[in-house]
């Protein structure tokens, strides 16, 4: 029998959902923390297979989720096109800024793939080692959120040095997104080869985009990516998730060849039930606060998700990335929650 996660992104609908969680390694956990201080950087610990597999398979041991999600980072992809990638501690990613078509000079023309050796054997350490039921997933940055980052060298409020680029010149700024499509489309392909079941695509900032814009930098350079995997690997499952589309979650849904769409917590399930769902599988979409919150706003939080859409293809998940504040207690809440079977 298929994967749960796999069956749910083939269009099947099933009584408990496959549950898994954005950032579930990560801070909150304890043995995250006690194997974080033992790397020097973050980005070593992305590097270093048995340090990056253990992490990843940390999440699975403590709650059983469906999915194990690879330990890396989206910036992983700027570092192999040959931009400084650092992360300091308490403060975030820092990268040497690009800030005109001029800079796009100092990159590779390409996607250096052996600088990204540790990667592939972190996926094929963490496939040999994980239940045959738990489902194993690859991802990458959409070519939008990634290229905000390449261009402001960190992460902003609301990544106005990219949009600013984008209008100025949007031939130059078109020229960084093509690169990184073809940079994103082989990092996928490797991973899928290296044997992850499914991947997802990470646009964290495709909710900032005015309409146009949107079309033009979340879903047409998204879509680029899906059909150039698709053309190598013509069974891979992708997840796409623009997290603060709003309203134009329909048209992400409609245009880009995903199998699933991952909503973020300000989608109404109700609402998404016909819209999304009767498109594709969905994926989402609790709080990451309300699982901060637990008690009955935690329990009513995953009900919302539940009733809204568990009556088709749903795959559980939290809207965003849980964060290093969440207590233990309510995650497990959340798992007998979701799993409780009668209701
Ligand atoms: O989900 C997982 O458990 C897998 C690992 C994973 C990480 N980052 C580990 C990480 C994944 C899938 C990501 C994706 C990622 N990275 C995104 C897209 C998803 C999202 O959260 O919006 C983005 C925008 C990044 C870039 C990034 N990485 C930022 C802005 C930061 C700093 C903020 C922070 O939370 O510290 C990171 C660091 C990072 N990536 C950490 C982890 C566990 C924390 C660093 C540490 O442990 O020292």
């Amino acid at each position: 029998m298929a994967k749960p996660l796999l069956r749910v992104l083939g269009g099947e609908t099933l009584p408990v959902p496959p549950v898994w969680m954005m950032r579930q390694a990560g801070r909150y956990l304890p043995e995250y923390r006690a194997l974080r201080a033992k790397a020097e950087g973050f980005l070593d610990l992305c590097y270093t297979p048995t340090l990056a597999a253990e992490v990843t398979l940390q999440p699975i041991r403590r709650f059983g989720f469906d999915a194990a999600i690879l330990f890396s980072d989206i910036l992983v992809v700027p570092d192999a096109l040959g931009q400084q990638v650092r992360f300091v501690e308490g403060e975030g990613p820092r990268l040497d800024p690009i800030a005109d078509v001029g800079a796009l000079s100092r990159l590779r023309p390409a996607i250096d793939l052996d600088r990204l050796g540790p990667v592939f054997e972190t996926i094929e350490r963490v496939k040999a080692a994980l239940p045959a039921e738990v489902a194993l997933l690859g991802f990458c940055g959409a070519t939008w959120t990634v290229a905000t980052y390449m261009v402001a060298g960190q992460g902003t409020s609301d990544q106005a040095p990219a949009r600013l680029f984008a209008y100025r010149d949007p031939v130059g700024f078109g020229a960084l997104i093509d690169r990184l499509v073809d940079a994103s489309s082989a990092y996928l392909c490797r991973q899928i080869e290296a044997g992850v079941d499914a991947v997802q695509i990470f646009d964290s900032w495709a909710g900032i985009l005015a309409p146009e814009e949107f079309r033009r930098w979340a879903v047409e350079p998204v879509a680029r990516i899906v059909s150039t995997v698709r053309r190598r690997h013509p069974q891979a499952r992708i997840i796409g998730f623009p997290k603060g589309a709003g309203a134009l979650y329909e048209l992400y849904t409609r245009t880009v060849e995903v199998d699933a769409v991952g909503l973020d917590w300000t989608i109404d399930p109700s609402w998404a039930r016909t819209a999304l769902q009767t498109l594709k599988p969905v994926q989402g979409n609790l709080d990451p606060v309300a699982l901060v919150a637990g008690g009955e706003a935690l329990d009513h939080g995953v009900d919302k998700v539940m009733e809204g859409l568990r009556n088709g293809p749903l795959i559980f998940n939290l809207g965003h990335g849980i964060t290093p504040d969440t207590p233990i207690a309510h995650v497990e809440q959340m798992l007998r929650r979701v799993r409780e079977v009668e209701r």
